[in-house]
């Protein structure tokens, strides 16, 4: 089970500031339990991995089935929560090239994301590579109406018709989204297409072990049964051990957290030491950054790989100013090693490693590393897992999302809504002369002419 270890904070966080918190953390977790929080409307994501209904399981499991029978390549479109924690989930559990590899080597289809910026040379290029492949597609959007992935959508829509015809495109078109509301529910009801639903009572960033994670997951091979237990697991973990002065890490990552940000640490650095856990913290930073950065106040969420970026951002670390704190993020068994070998020349002098695995190197790094930052004035902490796999990672997801609600609970704002992703969509709409925005529009050019000048 996963461990949070605060033993390199104590130069940091005393105990008194532990005790006092308490009495905060368990208001917030009582809120929760009583689901009488601030956004309270969207905590379904708290039940959801006991709630989820056995049918709507088997019935991602049977498409996901069908889907790979039909496609080489998966497109999934979606932005935000609607398609990163199944980046997160792909790069953590599948294979590290799986471009390179075949379907056999990946567990099924390879699954290529579009919808998450507005780049028209990866989209062109996108669109080149499907070109001669078997294609199928999972549009995901909550609200339906997100212009990223609508626009995705237009484009390979067009190219699905024009590969297939209308109606094999429409069997090839996979949605998720609102049961009832938004453009995307309208079209697929319209069109016939097999489609999901998105909770209405869990956000977009909560809801990966949702239809929008697991059926891109269950097509790609992932065991989307184990990611429910783990958090299942989880959930139990962390909602029956109500004692603050226990051990619930959910309790001491969300504690420790708010005690650093109310002493100026209001940077966290979430620090990996496997390239596969890159788009976890992409999803972490997404989780965090929308909960908690609002009405001026939360902490800013960052990360880094390593050993990678010690030779970029590990000098500022070290040195920079000092408003950052690391959580490390350590998996005890790394899921395969190489042993480093001998030469008998020694000629770049490493056969004091010869015979010795090369996790224990990453490991000796990321010690040396812990120690060295805690020594410069970056308090750490760490989340332990034993392993990574489907049980562990849908533990973690859930840990994530229970300890960001309770952070965000304890920081004073409602971590669940994001009033201000709203203002670069207006201004877009406006400067894009969307009918409605003429007004807006006129005064934003204005100000981008007067710039100019
Ligand atoms: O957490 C959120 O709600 C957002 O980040 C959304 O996931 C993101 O904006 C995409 O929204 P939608 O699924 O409605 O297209």
């Amino acid at each position: 089970m996963l461990r949070v270890e605060t033993n390199n904070l104590a130069k940091f966080v005393t105990e008194d500031e532990v005790k006092n918190i308490k009495p905060q953390l368990e208001l917030a977790a009582q809120q929760l339990r009583t689901r009488t929080s601030p956004g309270n409307e969207f905590l379904g994501w708290l039940d959801w991995p006991c709630d989820f209904a056995t049918a709507e399981l088997e019935r991602i499991k049977a498409t996901a089935t069908e889907i790979r029978t039909q496609c080489e390549v998966f497109v999934v479109v979606g932005i935000g929560g609607s398609y990163l924690g199944t980046q997160a989930a792909l790069s953590a559990l599948g294979p590290t090239f799986p471009q390179l590899s075949n379907s056999a080597e990946r567990g099924g289809p390879l699954v290529l994301f579009a919808g998450h910026h507005l780049s028209s040379r990866y989209m062109a290029d996108l669109l080149d590579y499907l070109a001669d492949k078997e294609v199928a597609l999972n549009v995901i959007s909550k609200s339906g109406t997100t212009t990223e992935p609508a626009i995705a959508f237009r484009l390979l829509r067009e190219f699905l018709v024009k590969k297939y015809g209308r109606s094999e495109a429409m069997r090839r078109i996979y949605v998720t989204t609102d049961p009832e509301r938004g453009a995307l529910r309208g079209f697929a009801d319209a069109q016939g297409c097999t489609s999901f639903v998105v909770p209405p009572d869990i956000g977009g960033r909560y809801s990966v072990l949702t239809a929008v994670g697991l059926l891109p997951l269950a097509v790609a091979g992932v065991d989307i049964v184990g990611l429910l237990a783990g958090a299942a697991a989880m959930r139990e973990h962390l909602m029956n051990d109500k004692n603050a002065d226990g051990n619930n890490p959910a309790y001491k990552y969300a504690a420790a957290r708010n005690i650093l940000l109310r002493k100026g640490y209001d940077i966290e650095i979430l620090v990996s030491y496997e390239p596969g856990l890159f788009y976890l913290a992409e999803w972490w930073k997404q989780l965090f950054g929308e909960s908690e950065g609002k009405d001026q106040r939360g902490i800013f969420p960052a990360a880094v790989g390593n050993s990678t970026d010690l030779h970029s951002m590990g000098q500022y670390i070290q040195e920079g100013r000092r408003a950052l704190f690391e959580t490390v993020l350590e998996i005890a068994e790394p899921g395969r090693d190489l042993s480093i070998p001998r030469e008998d020349d020694d000629a770049d002098q490493l056969n004091y490693l010869a015979g010795r695995p090369l996790s224990e190197v990453n490991q000796g790094a990321l010690e040396a590393t812990v120690l060295a930052h805690v020594d410069g004035g970056v308090p750490n902490m760490r989340i332990c897992l034993p392993k990574l796999d489907a049980l562990t990672l849908g533990g973690l997801f859930y840990f994530f999302e229970y300890s960001c609600a309770l952070s965000g609970l304890l920081n004073g704002v409602n971590p669940f809504d994001q009033p201000g992703v709203e203002a670069y969509k207006v201004n877009m709409f406006a400067l894009l002369g969307k009918p409605g925005y003429e007004a807006a529009g006129a005064e934003l050019r204005d100000r981008l002419n007067d710039g100019r000048m």
